[in-house]
């Protein structure tokens, strides 16, 4: 099972293949941002991966697309959208 772990919190939960970052940090007890309960449409819910970008499913357009419509770092996921699939370790600013 992958292991997610959080900056600067030093929290780390291990969860299912495939659930995501935003699913990951909610079981951790970590806040994310939303305004859209994981409907991917607010984009409020960006994280940096500092770790393990190949464990995650890759950006696409749309992502690319809502990242910037909301002003926030293109280098940065959606974490509503990206999947888990290996270890990783994340942070966002309000963290
Ligand atoms: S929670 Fe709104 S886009 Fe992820």
């Amino acid at each position: 099972m992958p292991n997610v772990r959080f900056h600067p919190s030093r929290k780390s939960i291990e969860i299912a293949s495939g659930k995501t970052l935003y699913e990951a940090a909610r079981e951790a007890g970590l806040p994310v941002a939303s305004s859209c309960d994981a409907e991917f449409t607010c984009g409020k819910c960006n994280m940096e991966i500092l770790e393990g970008a190949e464990n995650v499913s890759p950006q696409d357009e749309a992502e690319r697309h809502l990242l910037q419509r909301q002003g926030r770092p293109v280098t940065d996921r959606v974490s509503c959208r990206t999947k888990v699939f290996g270890d990783c370790k994340v942070t966002t600013s309000y963290w």
